[in-house]
């Protein structure tokens, strides 16, 4: 785009709404918060507009983008549902969860979006800003997360200034992110497979479905799973119980750190807290990171993949 915009944020209300709907309509980007993290979210159906996400966050152009829908019935103009993704959608939508599913072939989906492939990610969030915007604007919206590709992901509004400003206009604020951690992402199957862990635990999926399910295959079928991703700008050590006197430390529970994720050990309240902590160790003094351990059970397992990738350096 044009590095040198002004970027407004504003607060979130009726007001806030309508300009952003104005924007989304005139083919502008408009940033705004779900319960997962902020997206960057553009007309799904209006090729231009999309494009000017992948020129904002400067992301690759074969990584397809996630649709956000208001409810099922919209999902279901949009992508093929079988018995088993009907009933993950009744199960967890509105919620942080991400089926990746065949595309309708009448769909009015921009093929920027799915990146030519023949299936679509699809989800109906839970945020009161992103529901208001898909229902002021009438359209699917296109939205990643809020960050130029490959950095650490925005939980909080001024983390989307801090990495996007000058590129995008339009900042909707509603304050931090419940989760704290992208949508899980679900091709159904059989058998089905997690293609990105997250907020919903893959236990609580596999017992709904009541069949375990599949890791995703070597090919990079989600490209957000790149193994350098959400990539702070300094080097990160990862299971570290003690710092060097160069590390900034991110704790978790009994080690304290110069953060701590959650004192009292509680995986959900670090989830949320994570990219924030990433966002404010890489602007403390020391040229280092380190993080404690965290337990891999329940949303610790979507914890700990986004650590391993953010330990990964950038090419
Ligand atoms: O929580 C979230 O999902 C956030 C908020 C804004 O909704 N969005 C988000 O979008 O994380 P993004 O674009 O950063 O991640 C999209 C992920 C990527 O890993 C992408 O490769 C994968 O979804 N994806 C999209 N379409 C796909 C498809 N057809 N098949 C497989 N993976 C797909
Ligand atoms: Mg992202």
């Amino acid at each position: 785009p044009n590095p040198g915009l002004d970027t407004r944020t504003l607060p979130y209300g009726d007001a806030a709404l309508s300009e952003a709907a104005a924007a989304i309509a005139r083919g502008e980007c408009v940033a705004v918060p779900t319960e997962t993290v902020y997206g960057l979210a553009a007309d799904a159906t209006d090729s231009r507009a999309v494009a000017g996400i992948y020129a904002a966050k400067g992301r690759p152009s074969f990584n397809p983008l996630i649709v956000h829908v208001p409810d099922i019935e919209a999902a279901q103009r949009i992508a093929e549902f079988d018995a088993e993704a009907l009933k993950l959608a009744e199960a967890f939508w509105p919620g942080p969860l991400t089926l990746v599913l065949p595309v309708r072939a009448d769909a009015e989906i921009a093929g920027l979006v799915t990146a030519g492939l023949s299936t679509v990610a699809i989800r109906v969030p839970a945020h009161r800003a992103m529901q208001g915007l898909l229902r002021a604007c009438g359209k699917p919206l296109a939205a990643p997360s809020a960050n130029a590709s490959g950095s650490i992901s925005p939980t909080r509004a001024a983390h989307v200034a801090r990495s996007l400003g000058g590129r995008i206009r339009l900042i909707l604020d509603d304050g931090p992110t419940e989760a704290g951690l992208e949508s899980t992402i679900i091709a159904p199957g059989p058998p089905p497979r997690l293609l990105r862990p997250g907020p919903i635990a893959a236990e609580d999926i596999a017992a709904l479905l009541q069949t375990p399910l599949a890791a995703a295959g070597d090919a990079i079928e989600a490209p957000g799973q790149l193994a350098s991703h959400y990539a702070p700008g300094k080097p990160l050590r990862l299971n570290a119980r003690a710092t060097q006197p160069d590390e900034w430390l991110i704790g978790f529970g009994a080690v304290r750190g110069d953060d701590n994720l959650s004192a009292t050990g509680d995986l959900i309240e670090a989830a949320a807290r994570l990219f924030d902590a990433l966002h404010r160790a890489d602007m403390a003094e020391r040229p280092r990171i380190a993080v404690a351990p965290i337990p891999h059970h329940g949303i610790g397992a979507a914890i700990s993949d986004r650590l391993k990738r953010a330990a990964v350096p950038p090419d």
